[in-house]
């Protein structure tokens, strides 16, 4: 084999070698601008355990599930039972999103209801519309349950209960 020959070779092994290594580092680079991020992974499911958030009934909690906020409530003995309770044990819940059904605006719980200051439109106690332009209950989020834990964004057979009982 001649010098030039072994010359020739050397610098094709070189750019093998160089193109390889930027094909290698182009990959990685790549797999990090598609994967998503922790934030976004985090906000795809919440987790709420409702023994312990410090839930008193009659005062419902406001979670963040994907930007929106989720209305948790432990309803008291003397509200009205109703088929779209999320039941654990002796405890009965509701669990809606909070944006008015009318235009989107969030509701604020006054003393047993929910109301709407846009328009003044109302829900009761189990997230029906009761009052005012709002044409549907508040909306149920999908979530699954385990003992005392919901986890919002994972659809589960007590979220589509709720949804059911509403429709
Ligand atoms: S947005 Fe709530 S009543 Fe209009």
């Amino acid at each position: 084999m001649s010098n030039e020959t072994k010359r020739r070779d050397f610098i094709g092994m070189s750019f093998g070698a160089v193109a390889a290594v930027g094909g290698a580092i182009s990959l990685v680079g790549m797999k990090q601008a598609w994967d998503p991020l922790p934030s976004v992974l985090a906000a795809g499911f919440v987790k709420i355990d409702l023994s312990k958030i410090g839930l008193e009934p009659g005062k419902p909690q406001t979670f963040k599930w994907r930007g929106k906020p989720i209305f948790v409530l432990e309803k008291t003995a003397d509200m009205e039972k109703y088929d779209g309770d999320l039941v654990i044990g002796d405890k009965r819940y509701t669990i809606a999103i909070g944006l008015c059904t009318h235009l989107g605006c969030i509701p604020a719980w006054k003393k047993d209801v929910w109301k709407c200051a846009c328009h003044g439109g109302e829900f009761n106690a189990n997230g029906q519309e009761t009052f005012g332009p709002p044409p549907k209950p508040l909306v149920v989020p999908p979530f699954s349950l385990n003992g005392t834990v919901l986890t919002l964004g994972e659809t589960g057979k007590e979220s589509d209960a709720m949804i059911k009982a509403r429709a």
